[in-house]
C-alpha cells in the first residue's frame, strides 16, 4: 500500500529491527497491512529474497491473498523501476516462497525431512471422522481386553469414573484428556507433571493444607466472603447505631464481627481455622422484640440471615483436617496414575493404528514437524535439530499474522527455527477463536 500514511507505531512496527516483536492492536486497525508493509520493505529496502521470509497466517485463503498483495506491491515497484532486476528475480522466487498456514508448513517440513523419522512418504491426511472411527476401534479394543483379564486397576477407573455401569463416561474422559495433551509439546511430560502435582506425600509445608495450590484457592474464595460478611455487617452496625432502641441488635452485629474477623486471622492455618469453623455457632440468637418497631430491626434481621448462609458455604468448604484432605488427594493421585496409564496405552496404540494405515491428522502433523524440528537433551531442555538449524538459517525473518490463535506446539515450533531475535507477530487477544483447542492468547 505505497499511498498509505502510516501512523508513528505502524511505522516503528514496519522498520524496527534486532529484537521479536509482537504487534497487539485491535481489530481493523492495520496489523496485517503493517505485516505485509514491513515484508516489502525487507525486500525492497534490504534486499532479502521473499523465499527467506516465512509466513505463516491462519487460513489457505489469507495466505493467497498475502500472496497476491505482495506481488501487488513488487509490480508496482517494477512498474517505477524496470530494470531493477531484483525486484523481477522476486516475483519468481514469490512461486516457491512460504507463505502458508502453520499446517501446510508442517507438512512442508514432514514432506523435506520424512527420512529423519519414522514416517512413511505416502502418508495422507485422514479426515476427522476417519480419525474419531479409530479412535473409538481403538478404546473399543483396549476396554474389550481390560475387561476380559479383569484387571484390577482397569475396574477402579470403572468404579470412579462411571455411573450405572455405563462406560462411556470413561472413554469420553480418556479421548478428551488425549485430546487436550496434544496441544502440549511434550503430551506425556506434561501429563506426567500435571499428575506428580498431585503427589502430596514428603511435601512438609503441605501439613498445613493452606499452603497447598488447592487450600490457595478454598482459602482466598473464603477471604473474600469474610470480607464481604464483615463490610456488609459493619456498614448496617452504623446506621443501627442512630437508634438507641437497637442497641441489643448491635451487640449482636458486634459479636458477629469479632467472630468473622477471627477466623480471617486464621486463613493461614487451616487445621485452626477447620476446629473454629467445627464450632462455630450464631449466637446471641436474634430476638423478635414486639416492641421494636423500626423498621431497620427487619433489614439487619435479613442481612444477618444472608451472611449467616454465607459463612454456612464456608464450613462445607473446610470440612476436614489438612491430614485427611491430603489423604483424600493422596487417593486421587493414585487413581489419577492409573488413569494416566490407560491415556498413554490408548496413545500409543492409536499411534500404531494411524502408522499401520499410514494416515495422520493435522495435529499429528503439527506434531511430526515437532519431532524433526527439537528433541531433548540429556537436561529435559528442548533443543532444536540441525534440521531446524537449517530452516533458522534459511529464514531472515518469520511473520506470524492472528497470533493470538497458536498454541504451544506451534509456538514451540516457530521458536526452534528462528534466531531468537527475527519473529514479527501481530495479533489481538479479544479476536481469540481458539481458546477450546488450547490457544494461549
Ligand atoms: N495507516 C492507515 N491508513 C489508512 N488505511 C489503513 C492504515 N492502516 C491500515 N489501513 C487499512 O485498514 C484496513 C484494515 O487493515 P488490516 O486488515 O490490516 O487490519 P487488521 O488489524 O489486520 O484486522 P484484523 O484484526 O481483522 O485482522 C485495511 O483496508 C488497511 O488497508
Ligand atoms: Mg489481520
Amino acid at each position: 500500500m505505497p499511498n498509505v500514511k502510516w501512523t508513528e507505531e505502524q511505522q516503528n512496527a514496519i522498520t524496527k529491527k534486532g529484537s521479536n516483536i509482537l504487534v497487539a492492536a485491535a481489530a481493523g486497525s492495520g496489523k496485517t497491512a503493517v505485516l505485509v508493509e514491513r515484508i516489502i520493505r525487507k525486500i525492497i529496502d534490504d534486499k532479502i529474497d521473499i523465499d527467506r521470509i516465512l509466513v505463516v497466517t491462519f487460513t489457505n485463503a489469507a495466505a493467497s491473498e498475502m500472496r497476491e498483495r505482495i506481488l501487488d506491491a513488487i509490480y508496482k515497484k517494477i512498474e517505477e523501476n524496470p530494470e531493477d532486476e531484483n525486484l523481477q528475480r522476486q516475483v519468481i522466487l514469490l512461486n516457491k516462497a512460504s507463505i502458508s498456514t502453520i499446517d501446510s508448513f508442517c507438512l512442508d517440513i514432514i514432506k523435506n525431512n520424512f527420512y529423519e523419522i519414522d514416517i512413511s512418504a505416502n502418508s495422507r491426511i485422514a479426515d476427522e471422522t476417519e480419525m474419531l472411527l479409530l479412535k473409538q476401534d481403538v478404546i473399543e479394543d483396549i476396554f474389550e481386553e481390560k475387561y476380559i483379564e479383569n484387571n484390577k486397576d482397569f475396574l477402579t477407573l470403572i468404579d470412579t469414573y462411571t455411573r450405572y455401569n455405563r462406560d462411556e463416561e470413561l472413554r469420553d474422559l480418556i479421548l478428551k484428556i488425549h485430546k487436550y495433551m496434544q496441544s502440549n509439546p511434550f503430551p506425556e511430560d506434561w501429563l506426567n507433571k500435571k499428575i506428580e502435582l498431585l503427589n502430596t506425600e514428603n511435601k512438609e509445608e503441605y501439613k498445613n493444607f493452606s499452603n497447598t495450590p488447592w487450600g490457595q484457592i478454598i482459602i482466598e474464595k473464603i477471604e473474600k466472603t469474610l470480607e464481604n460478611a464483615i463490610l456488609k455487617l459493619e456498614n448496617m452496625r452504623i446506621k443501627m447505631k442512630r437508634f438507641p432502641e437497637l442497641d441489643k441488635y448491635i451487640t449482636i452485629y458486634q459479636s458477629d464481627i469479632v467472630k468473622y474477623k477471627n477466623l480471617k486471622e486464621k486463613l493461614n492455618n487451616w487445621d485452626e481455622l477447620e476446629e473454629i469453623l467445627l464450632n462455630l455457632d450464631f449466637k446471641p440468637s436474634w430476638s423478635a422484640d414486639k416492641k421494636i418497631t423500626n423498621e431497620l430491626k427487619d433489614e439487619a434481621y435479613l442481612l444477618r440471615e444472608k451472611v449467616k448462609n454465607d459463612i454456612k458455604d464456608i464450613k462445607e468448604l473446610v470440612c476436614v483436617n489438612s491430614e485427611e484432605a491430603n489423604s483424600n488427594i493422596m487417593e486421587m493421585y493414585h487413581i489419577l496414575n492409573k488413569l494416566k496409564e490407560l491415556v498413554i496405552e490408548f496413545s500409543k496404540r492409536f499411534q500404531e493404528k494411524k502408522r499401520e494405515k499410514n494416515i495422520m491428522d493435522f495435529n499429528d502433523m503439527e506434531h511430526i514437524a515437532l519431532k524433526i524440528l527439537v528433541s531433548k537433551n540429556e537436561n529435559g531442555e528442548i533443543v532444536p535439530t540441525e534440521v531446524a538449524k537449517r530452516y533458522s538459517e534459511k529464514f531472515e525473518e518469520i511473520a506470524i499474522d492472528e497470533y493470538q490463535d497458536s498454541n504451544l506446539v506451534q509456538e514451540t515450533i516457530l521458536t526452534s527455527i528462528s534466531r531468537g531475535n527475527n519473529v514479527f507477530m501481530v495479533g489481538d487477544v479479544k479476536q481469540s477463536i481458539y481458546k477450546f483447542r488450547q490457544a494461549r492468547p
